[in-house]
Protein backbone atom coordinates (compact mmCIF):
# COMPACT_ATOMS: atom_id res chain seq x y z
CA UNK A 1 0.00 0.00 0.00
CA UNK A 2 1.53 3.45 -0.86
CA UNK A 3 3.08 5.27 2.06
CA UNK A 4 0.26 7.85 3.79
CA UNK A 5 1.67 11.32 4.14
CA UNK A 6 0.90 12.27 7.37
CA UNK A 7 -0.17 15.52 9.16
CA UNK A 8 0.62 17.95 11.68
CA UNK A 9 -1.57 17.89 14.78
CA UNK A 10 -4.36 19.94 14.47
CA UNK A 11 -7.73 21.44 16.26
CA UNK A 12 -10.18 20.64 13.92
CA UNK A 13 -13.49 22.71 14.70
CA UNK A 14 -17.03 21.89 12.55
CA UNK A 15 -19.24 24.86 12.76
CA UNK A 16 -22.55 22.76 11.97
CA UNK A 17 -21.68 20.00 13.55
CA UNK A 18 -25.14 18.26 14.73
CA UNK A 19 -25.97 18.37 10.67
CA UNK A 20 -26.09 16.48 7.50
CA UNK A 21 -23.02 16.56 6.74
CA UNK A 22 -21.25 16.22 9.57
CA UNK A 23 -22.94 13.37 10.33
CA UNK A 24 -22.65 11.29 6.79
CA UNK A 25 -19.37 12.78 5.41
CA UNK A 26 -16.89 14.44 7.66
CA UNK A 27 -17.01 12.55 10.71
CA UNK A 28 -16.75 9.23 8.68
CA UNK A 29 -14.06 10.99 6.90
CA UNK A 30 -12.26 11.88 9.82
CA UNK A 31 -12.64 8.21 11.56
CA UNK A 32 -11.17 6.53 8.61
CA UNK A 33 -8.08 8.90 8.83
CA UNK A 34 -7.75 8.37 12.61
CA UNK A 35 -8.05 4.52 11.95
CA UNK A 36 -5.70 4.18 9.05
CA UNK A 37 -3.35 6.25 11.19
CA UNK A 38 -2.75 9.65 9.03
CA UNK A 39 -5.11 11.67 11.68
CA UNK A 40 -2.70 12.01 14.46
CA UNK A 41 -3.77 10.40 17.87
CA UNK A 42 -4.09 13.52 19.59
CA UNK A 43 -5.26 15.71 17.30
CA UNK A 44 -8.96 17.30 18.19
CA UNK A 45 -12.09 17.60 16.81
CA UNK A 46 -14.94 20.66 18.36
CA UNK A 47 -18.42 20.09 16.99
CA UNK A 48 -19.70 23.76 17.40
CA UNK A 49 -23.62 24.23 17.01
CA UNK A 50 -26.45 25.42 18.47
CA UNK A 51 -27.81 23.02 20.53
CA UNK A 52 -26.78 22.37 24.32
CA UNK A 53 -24.75 19.26 24.43
CA UNK A 54 -22.28 17.87 26.65
CA UNK A 55 -18.88 16.10 24.88
CA UNK A 56 -20.68 12.41 25.54
CA UNK A 57 -23.68 13.25 24.17
CA UNK A 58 -21.47 14.61 21.11
CA UNK A 59 -19.94 11.39 21.02
CA UNK A 60 -23.05 9.27 21.28
CA UNK A 61 -24.38 11.12 18.04
CA UNK A 62 -20.98 10.46 16.12
CA UNK A 63 -20.93 6.68 17.17
CA UNK A 64 -24.63 6.15 15.50
CA UNK A 65 -23.78 8.36 12.75
CA UNK A 66 -20.51 5.70 12.01
CA UNK A 67 -22.40 3.06 12.99
CA UNK A 68 -24.96 4.37 10.04
CA UNK A 69 -22.34 5.66 7.31
CA UNK A 70 -19.00 3.46 7.71
CA UNK A 71 -19.35 -0.06 6.66
CA UNK A 72 -19.63 -2.53 9.34
CA UNK A 73 -16.15 -4.33 8.41
CA UNK A 74 -14.59 -1.02 8.41
CA UNK A 75 -16.13 -0.07 12.30
CA UNK A 76 -13.00 -1.78 14.43
CA UNK A 77 -15.07 -0.76 17.80
CA UNK A 78 -11.49 -0.02 19.58
CA UNK A 79 -10.62 2.44 16.95
CA UNK A 80 -14.15 3.68 17.07
CA UNK A 81 -13.85 4.52 21.14
CA UNK A 82 -11.23 6.26 20.64
CA UNK A 83 -11.65 8.02 17.49
CA UNK A 84 -14.56 9.35 19.83
CA UNK A 85 -12.46 10.27 22.74
CA UNK A 86 -11.24 12.65 20.10
CA UNK A 87 -14.27 14.64 19.82
CA UNK A 88 -15.31 17.41 22.15
CA UNK A 89 -18.38 19.72 21.70
CA UNK A 90 -18.88 23.39 22.58
CA UNK A 91 -22.51 25.24 21.97
CA UNK A 92 -21.92 28.50 19.92
CA UNK A 93 -24.67 30.29 18.29
CA UNK A 94 -22.95 31.59 15.20
CA UNK A 95 -24.35 34.99 15.25
CA UNK A 96 -23.81 35.69 18.60
CA UNK A 97 -20.87 38.27 19.34
CA UNK A 98 -17.26 36.81 19.84
CA UNK A 99 -17.50 37.32 23.76
CA UNK A 100 -19.87 34.62 23.72
CA UNK A 101 -16.95 32.30 21.92
CA UNK A 102 -14.76 32.22 25.37
CA UNK A 103 -14.84 28.44 25.55
CA UNK A 104 -13.64 28.21 22.35
CA UNK A 105 -10.61 30.22 22.72
CA UNK A 106 -10.11 28.39 26.51
CA UNK A 107 -10.26 24.78 24.52
CA UNK A 108 -8.06 25.21 21.73
CA UNK A 109 -4.11 24.83 21.22
CA UNK A 110 -2.35 27.89 20.75
CA UNK A 111 0.53 25.82 19.14
CA UNK A 112 -1.41 23.54 16.55
CA UNK A 113 -2.79 23.80 13.05
CA UNK A 114 -6.23 25.27 13.17
CA UNK A 115 -8.87 23.65 10.81
CA UNK A 116 -12.39 25.82 10.77
CA UNK A 117 -14.75 23.79 8.76
CA UNK A 118 -17.95 26.07 7.94
CA UNK A 119 -20.39 23.32 7.13
CA UNK A 120 -23.61 25.68 7.62
CA UNK A 121 -25.82 28.08 5.69
CA UNK A 122 -23.19 30.30 3.86
CA UNK A 123 -24.74 33.14 4.83
CA UNK A 124 -23.17 32.30 8.24
CA UNK A 125 -19.69 32.11 6.59
CA UNK A 126 -19.20 36.24 6.99
CA UNK A 127 -20.48 36.20 10.57
CA UNK A 128 -18.62 33.12 11.63
CA UNK A 129 -15.32 34.83 9.82
CA UNK A 130 -15.87 38.02 11.89
CA UNK A 131 -16.41 36.03 14.45
CA UNK A 132 -13.39 34.13 14.95
CA UNK A 133 -11.38 37.42 14.15
CA UNK A 134 -12.80 39.42 16.93
CA UNK A 135 -12.44 36.35 19.35
CA UNK A 136 -8.60 36.42 18.50
CA UNK A 137 -9.19 32.78 17.22
CA UNK A 138 -7.10 32.99 14.05
CA UNK A 139 -3.23 32.11 14.16
CA UNK A 140 -1.19 32.17 11.55
CA UNK A 141 -1.34 28.60 10.71
CA UNK A 142 -5.43 28.76 10.98
CA UNK A 143 -7.25 27.38 7.44
CA UNK A 144 -10.87 28.20 7.37
CA UNK A 145 -12.99 25.41 4.79
CA UNK A 146 -16.05 26.64 3.05
CA UNK A 147 -18.34 24.27 1.26
CA UNK A 148 -20.20 25.08 -1.64
CA UNK A 149 -22.50 26.61 -2.69
CA UNK A 150 -20.37 29.96 -2.76
CA UNK A 151 -23.41 32.30 -3.14
CA UNK A 152 -26.36 31.80 -5.49
CA UNK A 153 -24.50 34.47 -8.10
CA UNK A 154 -21.55 36.29 -8.90
CA UNK A 155 -22.84 39.11 -6.88
CA UNK A 156 -23.24 36.82 -3.49
CA UNK A 157 -20.27 34.88 -4.40
CA UNK A 158 -18.52 38.23 -4.30
CA UNK A 159 -20.01 39.70 -1.27
CA UNK A 160 -19.01 36.06 0.85
CA UNK A 161 -15.59 36.24 -0.55
CA UNK A 162 -14.89 39.40 0.74
CA UNK A 163 -16.32 39.23 4.16
CA UNK A 164 -14.52 35.50 4.02
CA UNK A 165 -11.14 37.29 2.96
CA UNK A 166 -11.51 40.45 5.45
CA UNK A 167 -10.84 37.91 7.52
CA UNK A 168 -8.96 34.89 6.32
CA UNK A 169 -5.82 35.43 3.35
CA UNK A 170 -6.72 33.63 0.39
CA UNK A 171 -3.86 30.55 1.39
CA UNK A 172 -5.66 30.07 3.99
CA UNK A 173 -8.92 29.63 2.38
CA UNK A 174 -10.05 26.08 1.14
CA UNK A 175 -13.42 26.19 -1.27
CA UNK A 176 -14.26 22.27 -1.22
CA UNK A 177 -15.87 20.60 -4.04
CA UNK A 178 -15.51 17.29 -3.14
CA UNK A 179 -15.47 16.23 -6.85
CA UNK A 180 -11.84 17.36 -7.10
CA UNK A 181 -11.05 15.20 -4.47
CA UNK A 182 -12.24 12.15 -6.39
CA UNK A 183 -9.83 9.04 -7.12
CA UNK A 184 -10.31 9.40 -11.06
CA UNK A 185 -10.40 12.80 -11.12
CA UNK A 186 -6.98 12.87 -9.75
CA UNK A 187 -6.08 10.17 -11.95
CA UNK A 188 -7.65 12.81 -14.99
CA UNK A 189 -4.01 14.37 -14.05
CA UNK A 190 -2.36 11.45 -14.22
CA UNK A 191 -3.71 10.45 -17.27
CA UNK A 192 -3.07 13.12 -19.00
CA UNK A 193 0.52 14.30 -17.96
CA UNK A 194 1.85 11.27 -16.80
CA UNK A 195 1.64 9.46 -20.06
CA UNK A 196 2.96 10.07 -23.64
CA UNK A 197 -0.02 8.95 -25.64
CA UNK A 198 -3.09 10.76 -24.87
CA UNK A 199 -1.78 14.32 -24.52
CA UNK A 200 -0.43 14.09 -28.04
CA UNK A 201 -4.18 13.13 -29.05
CA UNK A 202 -6.00 15.75 -26.87
CA UNK A 203 -6.95 18.12 -29.26
CA UNK A 204 -9.26 19.17 -32.27
CA UNK A 205 -7.72 17.73 -34.90
CA UNK A 206 -8.33 14.61 -32.99
CA UNK A 207 -11.11 14.58 -30.62
CA UNK A 208 -14.91 15.04 -32.12
CA UNK A 209 -16.65 16.33 -28.76
CA UNK A 210 -16.17 15.60 -25.14
CA UNK A 211 -19.53 14.56 -22.54
CA UNK A 212 -19.88 15.04 -18.86
CA UNK A 213 -22.64 13.09 -17.34
CA UNK A 214 -23.30 13.41 -13.22
CA UNK A 215 -26.37 11.56 -13.17
CA UNK A 216 -28.31 10.58 -10.18
CA UNK A 217 -31.24 7.87 -9.11
CA UNK A 218 -32.14 10.13 -6.11
CA UNK A 219 -34.10 12.93 -5.94
CA UNK A 220 -33.56 15.87 -3.02
CA UNK A 221 -33.96 13.78 -0.06
CA UNK A 222 -35.55 15.76 2.19
CA UNK A 223 -32.29 18.96 1.04
CA UNK A 224 -35.64 20.19 -0.97
CA UNK A 225 -35.12 23.28 0.89
CA UNK A 226 -32.25 24.08 -0.65
CA UNK A 227 -32.57 22.46 -3.28
CA UNK A 228 -35.29 24.51 -4.24
CA UNK A 229 -33.60 27.62 -4.00
CA UNK A 230 -30.20 26.22 -5.94
CA UNK A 231 -31.39 23.92 -8.86
CA UNK A 232 -29.46 21.09 -11.03
CA UNK A 233 -27.56 24.73 -12.39
CA UNK A 234 -26.55 26.20 -8.98
CA UNK A 235 -25.78 22.43 -7.27
CA UNK A 236 -23.76 20.68 -9.63
CA UNK A 237 -22.98 22.59 -12.99
CA UNK A 238 -21.49 25.56 -11.58
CA UNK A 239 -19.18 23.89 -9.16
CA UNK A 240 -18.40 19.94 -9.80
CA UNK A 241 -19.55 19.81 -13.61
CA UNK A 242 -17.69 23.11 -14.70
CA UNK A 243 -14.36 22.08 -12.35
CA UNK A 244 -14.33 18.60 -14.79
CA UNK A 245 -14.32 20.31 -17.71
CA UNK A 246 -11.71 22.51 -16.70
CA UNK A 247 -9.48 19.38 -16.02
CA UNK A 248 -9.76 18.39 -18.74
CA UNK A 249 -9.46 21.36 -20.98
CA UNK A 250 -7.03 22.59 -19.20
CA UNK A 251 -3.03 23.31 -20.80
CA UNK A 252 -0.55 21.44 -19.14
CA UNK A 253 0.35 23.65 -15.94
CA UNK A 254 4.17 23.93 -15.48
CA UNK A 255 4.16 22.30 -12.05
CA UNK A 256 1.59 20.70 -9.59
CA UNK A 257 2.26 23.79 -7.13
CA UNK A 258 -1.52 24.83 -5.72
CA UNK A 259 -1.84 28.07 -7.91
CA UNK A 260 -0.01 27.11 -11.26
CA UNK A 261 -2.92 24.06 -11.78
CA UNK A 262 -5.75 26.86 -10.45
CA UNK A 263 -4.29 29.14 -13.30
CA UNK A 264 -4.82 26.70 -16.09
CA UNK A 265 -8.42 25.89 -14.62
CA UNK A 266 -8.99 29.58 -14.12
CA UNK A 267 -8.14 30.18 -18.18
CA UNK A 268 -10.50 27.51 -19.51
CA UNK A 269 -13.43 29.16 -17.20
CA UNK A 270 -12.60 32.36 -18.98
CA UNK A 271 -12.54 30.69 -22.09
CA UNK A 272 -15.86 29.55 -22.26
CA UNK A 273 -18.14 31.11 -24.23
CA UNK A 274 -20.84 32.78 -23.07
CA UNK A 275 -24.14 31.61 -24.05
CA UNK A 276 -26.44 34.41 -24.81
CA UNK A 277 -30.04 34.84 -23.55
CA UNK A 278 -31.06 34.38 -27.26
CA UNK A 279 -29.14 31.38 -27.36
CA UNK A 280 -30.32 29.32 -24.17
CA UNK A 281 -33.60 28.00 -25.80
CA UNK A 282 -31.08 26.12 -28.11
CA UNK A 283 -28.08 25.39 -26.17
CA UNK A 284 -29.75 24.52 -22.84
CA UNK A 285 -32.26 22.40 -21.73
CA UNK A 286 -33.93 22.32 -18.39
CA UNK A 287 -36.20 20.08 -17.31
CA UNK A 288 -38.12 18.92 -13.89
CA UNK A 289 -39.03 15.26 -12.69
CA UNK A 290 -42.72 14.03 -12.38
CA UNK A 291 -43.76 10.59 -11.13
CA UNK A 292 -42.25 7.71 -12.46
CA UNK A 293 -40.05 4.68 -11.52
CA UNK A 294 -36.60 4.64 -10.91
CA UNK A 295 -34.49 1.11 -10.49
CA UNK A 296 -38.00 -0.69 -10.54
CA UNK A 297 -39.71 1.69 -7.51
CA UNK A 298 -42.48 4.07 -8.24
CA UNK A 299 -41.33 7.19 -6.86
CA UNK A 300 -43.29 11.16 -6.71
CA UNK A 301 -42.32 14.05 -8.75
CA UNK A 302 -40.54 17.06 -7.61
CA UNK A 303 -43.50 18.88 -6.41
CA UNK A 304 -44.50 16.02 -5.01
CA UNK A 305 -41.46 16.13 -2.75
CA UNK A 306 -41.45 19.51 -2.10
CA UNK A 307 -44.59 18.66 -0.38
CA UNK A 308 -46.95 19.89 -2.78
CA UNK A 309 -45.20 23.57 -3.44
CA UNK A 310 -47.58 23.23 -7.15
CA UNK A 311 -45.62 26.49 -8.31
CA UNK A 312 -41.47 25.81 -8.51
CA UNK A 313 -39.88 26.45 -11.19
CA UNK A 314 -36.51 24.72 -10.54
CA UNK A 315 -34.86 22.78 -12.32
CA UNK A 316 -33.98 19.23 -11.42
CA UNK A 317 -32.36 18.38 -14.82
CA UNK A 318 -29.61 20.50 -16.86
CA UNK A 319 -28.24 19.93 -20.68
CA UNK A 320 -26.15 22.13 -22.14
CA UNK A 321 -23.80 22.17 -25.07
CA UNK A 322 -20.57 24.33 -24.16
CA UNK A 323 -17.81 25.48 -25.82
CA UNK A 324 -14.21 26.86 -24.62
CA UNK A 325 -12.73 29.48 -26.93
CA UNK A 326 -8.87 28.26 -27.96
CA UNK A 327 -7.08 26.90 -30.38
CA UNK A 328 -7.10 23.56 -28.03
CA UNK A 329 -11.13 23.35 -28.14
CA UNK A 330 -11.97 25.02 -31.46
CA UNK A 331 -14.99 23.64 -32.67
CA UNK A 332 -14.87 20.45 -30.43
CA UNK A 333 -18.58 20.93 -28.38
CA UNK A 334 -18.34 20.07 -24.57
CA UNK A 335 -22.02 18.62 -23.85
CA UNK A 336 -22.57 18.74 -20.30
CA UNK A 337 -26.09 17.06 -18.52
CA UNK A 338 -27.36 16.35 -14.83
CA UNK A 339 -29.92 15.26 -13.29
CA UNK A 340 -31.89 13.70 -10.39
CA UNK A 341 -34.28 10.90 -10.75
CA UNK A 342 -32.41 9.53 -14.04
CA UNK A 343 -32.18 5.84 -14.72
CA UNK A 344 -28.80 4.76 -13.11
CA UNK A 345 -25.85 6.71 -10.99
CA UNK A 346 -23.69 7.28 -13.20
CA UNK A 347 -20.48 9.98 -13.86
CA UNK A 348 -18.41 9.81 -16.21
CA UNK A 349 -16.63 11.73 -19.01
CA UNK A 350 -16.35 10.28 -22.40
CA UNK A 351 -14.04 11.70 -24.99
CA UNK A 352 -14.70 11.04 -28.61
CA UNK A 353 -12.36 11.08 -31.03
CA UNK A 354 -13.32 11.56 -34.25
CA UNK A 355 -14.91 9.40 -37.41
CA UNK A 356 -11.97 7.41 -39.39
CA UNK A 357 -11.98 9.73 -42.80
CA UNK A 358 -11.60 6.72 -44.87
CA UNK A 359 -12.51 2.59 -44.26
CA UNK A 360 -11.20 -0.33 -46.09
CA UNK A 361 -13.64 -2.40 -44.62
CA UNK A 362 -17.23 -2.98 -46.13
CA UNK A 363 -19.91 -1.84 -44.03
CA UNK A 364 -21.23 -5.28 -44.15
CA UNK A 365 -18.70 -6.16 -41.75
CA UNK A 366 -19.90 -4.60 -38.97
CA UNK A 367 -20.86 -0.55 -37.88
CA UNK A 368 -18.09 1.23 -37.18
CA UNK A 369 -18.13 2.91 -34.25
CA UNK A 370 -15.71 6.04 -33.07
CA UNK A 371 -12.92 5.19 -30.82
CA UNK A 372 -13.86 6.82 -27.10
CA UNK A 373 -12.47 6.87 -23.89
CA UNK A 374 -14.64 6.65 -21.30
CA UNK A 375 -13.35 8.22 -17.70
CA UNK A 376 -15.82 6.71 -15.11
CA UNK A 377 -15.86 8.20 -11.55
CA UNK A 378 -18.52 6.55 -9.92
CA UNK A 379 -19.86 3.63 -10.21
CA UNK A 380 -16.54 1.19 -10.91
CA UNK A 381 -14.20 4.47 -11.26
CA UNK A 382 -11.72 3.06 -13.85
CA UNK A 383 -10.96 4.20 -17.05
CA UNK A 384 -12.11 2.18 -21.12
CA UNK A 385 -11.03 3.12 -24.66
CA UNK A 386 -13.24 1.57 -26.88
CA UNK A 387 -11.34 0.07 -30.54
CA UNK A 388 -12.62 -1.71 -33.14
CA UNK A 389 -11.92 -5.06 -33.03
CA UNK A 390 -12.40 -8.38 -35.32
CA UNK A 391 -14.35 -10.62 -34.14
CA UNK A 392 -12.50 -13.60 -33.00
CA UNK A 393 -13.01 -17.51 -34.92
CA UNK A 394 -13.31 -18.30 -37.92
CA UNK A 395 -16.04 -17.36 -40.68
CA UNK A 396 -14.25 -14.14 -42.17
CA UNK A 397 -13.64 -10.83 -40.59
CA UNK A 398 -16.24 -9.38 -38.83
CA UNK A 399 -15.44 -5.75 -36.70
CA UNK A 400 -16.66 -4.67 -32.97
CA UNK A 401 -16.07 -2.46 -30.69
CA UNK A 402 -14.17 -4.03 -28.07
CA UNK A 403 -13.07 -1.95 -24.52
CA UNK A 404 -9.43 -1.79 -23.20
CA UNK A 405 -10.61 -1.39 -19.71
CA UNK A 406 -8.82 -0.17 -16.45
CA UNK A 407 -10.98 -0.62 -13.35
CA UNK A 408 -9.24 0.53 -10.79
CA UNK A 409 -10.18 -1.60 -8.01
CA UNK A 410 -9.01 -4.40 -10.05
CA UNK A 411 -6.04 -2.92 -10.93
CA UNK A 412 -5.22 -2.02 -7.21
CA UNK A 413 -7.64 -3.93 -4.94
CA UNK A 414 -7.94 -0.68 -2.71
CA UNK A 415 -10.86 0.75 -0.77
CA UNK A 416 -11.34 4.10 -2.51
CA UNK A 417 -10.44 6.86 0.00
CA UNK A 418 -13.80 8.96 0.06
CA UNK A 419 -13.48 12.16 -1.29
CA UNK A 420 -13.64 14.18 2.21
CA UNK A 421 -10.71 11.73 3.46
CA UNK A 422 -8.25 13.39 1.21
CA UNK A 423 -9.85 17.23 1.58
CA UNK A 424 -9.72 17.66 4.99
CA UNK A 425 -6.14 16.21 5.43
CA UNK A 426 -5.22 18.34 2.31
CA UNK A 427 -6.70 20.90 4.49
CA UNK A 428 -4.56 20.52 7.52
CA UNK A 429 -1.34 20.31 5.62
CA UNK A 430 -2.08 23.29 4.11
CA UNK A 431 -2.21 21.35 0.56
CA UNK A 432 -5.07 23.68 -1.72
CA UNK A 433 -4.28 22.32 -4.65
CA UNK A 434 -7.77 20.08 -4.90
CA UNK A 435 -9.48 23.39 -3.97
CA UNK A 436 -11.58 26.17 -5.80
CA UNK A 437 -9.60 29.72 -5.75
CA UNK A 438 -11.84 32.65 -5.82
CA UNK A 439 -11.14 33.73 -8.98
CA UNK A 440 -12.49 30.59 -10.25
CA UNK A 441 -15.70 30.49 -8.59
CA UNK A 442 -16.86 34.02 -9.44
CA UNK A 443 -15.33 33.27 -13.36
CA UNK A 444 -17.77 29.90 -12.79
CA UNK A 445 -20.78 32.52 -11.59
CA UNK A 446 -19.69 34.83 -14.46
CA UNK A 447 -20.23 31.93 -17.64
CA UNK A 448 -23.60 30.48 -15.21
CA UNK A 449 -25.30 33.96 -14.81
CA UNK A 450 -26.52 34.83 -17.88
CA UNK A 451 -27.77 31.09 -18.38
CA UNK A 452 -30.04 31.30 -15.14
CA UNK A 453 -31.08 35.14 -16.13
CA UNK A 454 -32.24 34.04 -19.46
CA UNK A 455 -33.81 30.75 -17.88
CA UNK A 456 -35.59 32.90 -15.16
CA UNK A 457 -37.03 35.58 -18.02
CA UNK A 458 -38.22 32.70 -20.10
CA UNK A 459 -42.41 32.47 -19.30
CA UNK A 460 -42.01 28.36 -19.78
CA UNK A 461 -40.94 26.18 -16.52
CA UNK A 462 -39.01 23.43 -16.71
CA UNK A 463 -39.63 20.74 -19.09
CA UNK A 464 -41.11 17.72 -17.07
CA UNK A 465 -39.76 14.59 -17.74
CA UNK A 466 -40.62 11.03 -15.97
CA UNK A 467 -38.79 9.90 -13.07
CA UNK A 468 -36.34 6.88 -14.09
CA UNK A 469 -35.89 8.83 -18.05
CA UNK A 470 -32.80 10.01 -19.21
CA UNK A 471 -34.88 13.93 -19.01
CA UNK A 472 -36.35 15.78 -21.42
CA UNK A 473 -36.55 14.61 -24.77
CA UNK A 474 -35.20 18.11 -25.88
CA UNK A 475 -31.76 16.99 -24.20
CA UNK A 476 -31.97 14.09 -26.63
CA UNK A 477 -32.27 16.64 -30.07
CA UNK A 478 -29.44 19.06 -28.16
CA UNK A 479 -27.23 16.47 -29.34
CA UNK A 480 -28.98 14.85 -32.27
CA UNK A 481 -28.89 17.86 -33.77
CA UNK A 482 -25.68 17.82 -33.89
CA UNK A 483 -25.64 14.18 -35.83
CA UNK A 484 -24.24 12.64 -32.19
CA UNK A 485 -25.57 10.76 -29.28
CA UNK A 486 -25.22 10.70 -25.89
CA UNK A 487 -23.29 7.45 -24.37
CA UNK A 488 -25.73 5.81 -22.53
CA UNK A 489 -25.05 1.60 -20.87
CA UNK A 490 -27.73 0.48 -18.76
CA UNK A 491 -25.98 -2.27 -16.63
C1 LIG B 1 -23.55 17.62 -3.89
C2 LIG B 1 -24.91 18.12 -4.30
O1 LIG B 1 -22.60 18.63 -4.02
O2 LIG B 1 -23.19 16.53 -4.72
C3 LIG B 1 -25.93 16.99 -4.23
O3 LIG B 1 -25.29 19.18 -3.45
C4 LIG B 1 -25.47 15.79 -5.01
O4 LIG B 1 -27.20 17.44 -4.69
C5 LIG B 1 -24.05 15.41 -4.63
O5 LIG B 1 -26.36 14.72 -4.74
C6 LIG B 1 -23.52 14.32 -5.54
O6 LIG B 1 -22.29 13.86 -5.05
P1 LIG B 1 -21.74 12.41 -5.37
O7 LIG B 1 -20.38 12.39 -4.76
O8 LIG B 1 -22.70 11.44 -4.76
O9 LIG B 1 -21.73 12.31 -6.87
Amino acid sequence: MAKIIPVPVFDGVVFGATGDLTLRKLLPALYYRFRDGQMPPDARIFGAARSNLSDDAFRDRARDALAKHVPKDALEPEQVEAFCQRLFYVAIDAAKPASDWSALRDALDEARVRMFYLATSPDLYGPICRNLKDAGLITAESRVVLEKPIGHDLESARAINDDVGAVFAEKQTFRIDHYLGKETVQNLMALRFANSIFERLWTSDVIDHVQITVAETVGVEGRGGYYDHSGAMRDMVQNHILQLLCLIAMEPPVSLDADRVRDEKLKVLRALRPIAAHEAATLTVRGQYAAGAVEGKPVPGYLTDLGGDETSRTETFVALKAEVRSWRWANVPFYLRTGKRLPQKVSEIVLQFRALPFSIFPAELGGFEPNRLIIRLQPEEGMRLEMMTKEPGPGGLRLRPTGLDISFEKAFGLRYADAYERLLMDTVRGNATLFMRRDEVEAAWTWADPILDAWAAQPEPPRPYPAGSWGPTAAIALIERDGRTWHEEIG
